[in-house]
This record gives structure tokens, C-alpha cells and sequence, in this order.
């Protein structure tokens, strides 16, 4: 016989989990204003609201904690997370940050001002952020095929080359100061960037004299779909893969609460010896001194462990294996997601799955208050609150897709908590017809209101 699948790793220390009634969670629900960020997460029974920083460590990365260097000014621990980035991805330069939206507002704070155009693959929302907040504009060049959830796509991140030539040629250079390619493109379901794709987007950019950077919070996960996906790639290693995707980025910005599989941490990797000092006055003004910026040393050698940790194959197959576990028991129920099935998340397509609500009433977030209802599994509205206003008109702006996003935490939960999942998600498909009305905007935020929103039923 053939021998099953298993994972790559086995468990020290667990953490128990707090069941709950129907009825308290009707109570909780309201008490949070149906926004799940409210909820303190005790009150969770599975929580797949992120991946991010939610990842369990290692022994390695914990006993790389207890000889953490915390000096303020040249630490071990920096040298040590500098080698790393160094071997691993092949940047020279690197600044330390606390987080990964730290990392965009140092580098943007650098390199674009108001007016200014940044073309990239569907913005992870920080990065949106960080660019209308100056003032500029983030443009998607996502390739069509990215937004047909039922259309089988091997790279959905990819960007449309011509989409992006378009937008390189309606705006002056100096309007440009960058293409941005996020991989794994959240946004548009933890889907991959080909290698071709991202090689094709640098000759673009040299061509227009263009610098690109790269989004590279789940740089790993991308490499993992380019050795799995891709043709050329299946006798490469991982490690050699995320070499030559980063040979095509000029700067990075990392957040390592994903692939590097730490609780808290970020970075900006460059090549440019002019920009690394630009950036490190905001830096030192944002973050910290130079060496730490916003990590403790000890979270500095847990992240560089993490880095090794994160771009081993047999890691990856086991941690993408578990999200695709759980894309394929729903799909067996009738659920539709984003498919091929992403690296972090399922990203399930609400309003295939509540057609009755109407899309000005937030069906994503409705069916993710019906999924913590019906079994304290607590998910992540991707769809029209995330998506904001239009900066301009202030309208609701719906983005082309209405995700409810089950993010999967590396290396926490079992299959069994995966099925618990997908049999709470078919118990509310199978009431799906008696759902029929959602949610009212109580308050909101000017910018990045899915936080904080508070809501009432319609
Ligand atoms: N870029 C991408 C692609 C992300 O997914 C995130 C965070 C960031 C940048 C910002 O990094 O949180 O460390 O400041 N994504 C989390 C998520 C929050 O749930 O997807 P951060």
C-alpha cells in the first residue's frame, strides 16, 4: 500500500479551546455589532480570522529566543536575521520593522507622493492604504481569469501584461515610482505569481525604467505553487525558487507574521544603497534605531529561524496540504470557492453561497456572522467593507468579489478542527434560502473601516 500523507512535524504544547452555546453566541454577536474583530477570543472556538502572527513556533525558534541579543545598537540577533535575508532572498540591504504595513510606510514614505500612480496585482489593503493616504492611486492589472472563482487558473495572481503596459503608458514616468507584486496575492485568494509572470513584469519595468517591488508576505507559499505548478521548476528546490523570484524585485517589504512564521515582525529588503538610507531616517523616526527597529533581538532570531523554517518543501506541502484539505471537504457540501484552492485560506465565494442577500447589505460579513452563530468558527470579511469607499465619491466600492476568507494559522489546528469547519459551513448552506437580509452601517471609519465598523441588522 501506498502510505498516506502525514505531517511534517509533531506537537509539544497545546493550548485548550473554550466550546460555546448557540445562544451565547447569538448575545456575543450583537454585543460586538456583528463585527468580528470585536469578539475577544476567548469567545472563539476555531479561529481562522488570519494566518497572521497566529502561526505556532517551533522548539528551534523558541530556543532561538532565549539567546536573543537585546543590545540596542548592533545585536547578535540583527546580524543574525541580516544573514538570513541575505542567504534566503538576496537582498544587501535591510531595515527591521515591527510589522509589515511598518514596512510600507517607511518605503513609501520614500518613494511616493501625491499623484503618483502604483500598478501592481490586486493591493493587499494596508498597501492600498499606505498609498491613498498619500494620496496616490493603487491600479490593479490582475489578470481577468483571477475573478472567475470556478475557472481553473494555475497563477491567478499573475498581472495582465497589457493592463499594466496600458497604465505605464498613461502616466509620465516620474508618476510611477513603482510596480508592486504581492505573492501570494491575498486579495485575490492566496493565489501564486508564475515565475514567468514575475520575470515578465520586471523586463516591463526596466523598460520603462520602472523599479519593482515585492509584496513578499507569503513569498514562500508562491514558491511552493512555482515548484508544484509551473514547468522548469519540479526538481528545484524551494530555496532556489525564492532566489530567483526575488532576482526580479528591486525592494521587498515582508510581513514575517506569515511565511517567516513568527507572532510579530516585518522587514524592507533593497538593493539600492540610496533608498536603504532614505528609508532608514523614517525608520529610525517610525520604527527604531536601525538594528531593531520594532523587534526585540529575540523576535529578530526567531524570525531568522522562521525564514529557514518557513521555505522547507516538506513544511509547505504539509501546510498547504491542510488548506486544500478543507477547499475540498466544502466543495463536496456544494460550496464554491476561489479555485485552484489558495496557499493560507479558502476564500469562499459568499454571494454564490447567499444569493438572497442584497450586495449593499455586506453578504460576506453576513455569512460570516451565520458561521460564528452556527459554531464559534470565526472567519474574515473580503468583500465590499474591506474593499472601503471610493477615496473620491465616498460610495461603497464593490469589489468583484464577495469573499468569506477561512484563513488557516500554520501549524495550530488538525484536520479534525478543518472538518468541524466545513461541517458548520454546510449546516448554514443548508438554511441558505431562510437568509435573506444583512447588515446596516452603524459607524465607520474614514479609511480601513472593516476593523472597526460597528453594524446593525437590516
Ligand atoms: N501584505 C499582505 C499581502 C498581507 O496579507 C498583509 C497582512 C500585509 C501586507 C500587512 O502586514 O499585518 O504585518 O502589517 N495581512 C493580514 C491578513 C493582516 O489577515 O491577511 P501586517
Amino acid at each position: 500500500m501506498q502510505l498516506p500523507f502525514a505531517e511534517s512535524y509533531k506537537i509539544k504544547m497545546v493550548e485548550p479551546l473554550r466550546r460555546s452555546t448557540r445562544e451565547e453566541r447569538e448575545i456575543w454577536m450583537k454585543e460586538a455589532r456583528y463585527n468580528l474583530f470585536n469578539l475577544s477570543s476567548d469567545k472563539v472556538f476555531i479561529d481562522l480570522l488570519t494566518d497572521s502572527g497566529t502561526g505556532a513556533m517551533s522548539d528551534r525558534q523558541w530556543s532561538a529566543m532565549m539567546i536573543g541579543d537585546e543590545s540596542y545598537a548592533g545585536a547578535s540577533s540583527y546580524f543574525r536575521l541580516k544573514n538570513a535575508i541575505s542567504d534566503l532572498l538576496g537582498f544587501e540591504y535591510f531595515l527591521p520593522t515591527h510589522q509589515g504595513r511598518a514596512a510600507e510606510n517607511v518605503l513609501f514614505s520614500v518613494l511616493v507622493k501625491e499623484g503618483d500612480f502604483v500598478p501592481g496585482n490586486s493591493h493587499f489593503d494596508t498597501t492600498k492604504g499606505h498609498i491613498e493616504f498619500r494620496r496616490a492611486k493603487a491600479v490593479d492589472c490582475t489578470i481577468n481569469e483571477a475573478f472567475d472563482v470556478t475557472l481553473y487558473h494555475p497563477f491567478k495572481g499573475n498581472v495582465d501584461l497589457n493592463k499594466l503596459e496600458e497604465c505605464l503608458n498613461a502616466h509620465p514616468r516620474e508618476k510611477i515610482p513603482f510596480i508592486i507584486l504581492t505573492v501570494t496575492c491575498n486579495t485575490s485568494g492566496g493565489q501564486p505569481v508564475s515565475m514567468k509572470n514575475m520575470r515578465e513584469v520586471k523586463e516591463l519595468g526596466n523598460k520603462y525604467g520602472i523599479p519593482v517591488v515585492f509584496d513578499a508576505a507569503r513569498f514562500a507559499e508562491n514558491a511552493y505553487f512555482i515548484k508544484t505548478r509551473e514547468e522548469g521548476y519540479k526538481d528545484k528546490t524551494i530555496r532556489e525558487i525564492v532566489k530567483e523570484m526575488f532576482s526580479y524585485a528591486d525592494c521587498m517589504t515582508m510581513s514575517a507574521k506569515k511565511d517567516a512564521i513568527v507572532n510579530m515582525g516585518g522587514f524592507i529588503g533593497m538593493r539600492s544603497q540610496e533608498i536603504f538610507r532614505q528609508a532608514s531616517v523614517f525608520n529610525i523616526m517610525f520604527e527604531g534605531y536601525l538594528t531593531y527597529g520594532g523587534m526585540s533581538g529575540r523576535d529578530m532570531n526567531a524570525l531568522a529561524e522562521g525564514l529557514y523554517e518557513g521555505t522547507e518543501f516538506d513544511y509547505l506541502q504539509t501546510r498547504i496540504g491542510q488548506v486544500a484539505y478543507l477547499g475540498e471537504r466544502l466543495k463536496s457540501f456544494g460550496i464554491q470557492s476561489q479555485e485552484p484552492f489558495g496557499g493560507h485560506a479558502i476564500f469562499v465565494d459568499a454571494v454564490h453561497f447567499l444569493p438572497k442577500v442584497p450586495r449593499a447589505e455586506y453578504v460576506a460579513q453576513t455569512l460570516g456572522v451565520e458561521l460564528f452563530i452556527e459554531a464559534g468558527v470565526r472567519a474574515v470579511e473580503i468583500g465590499t467593507l474591506l474593499a472601503d469607499r471610493d477615496p473620491i465619491t465616498r460610495m461603497d466600492r464593490y469589489p468583484e468579489l464577495e469573499f468569506l476568507r477561512l484563513a488557516i494559522p500554520r501549524r495550530v489546528y488538525t484536520n479534525n478542527h478543518m472538518d468541524y469547519t466545513a461541517v458548520a459551513l454546510a449546516n448554514v448552506f443548508e438554511r441558505r434560502d431562510k437568509i435573506t437580509r444583512g447588515f446596516r452601517i452603524l459607524h465607520e471609519a474614514p479609511i480601513m473601516r472593516h476593523f472597526t465598523v460597528e453594524l446593525e441588522r437590516a
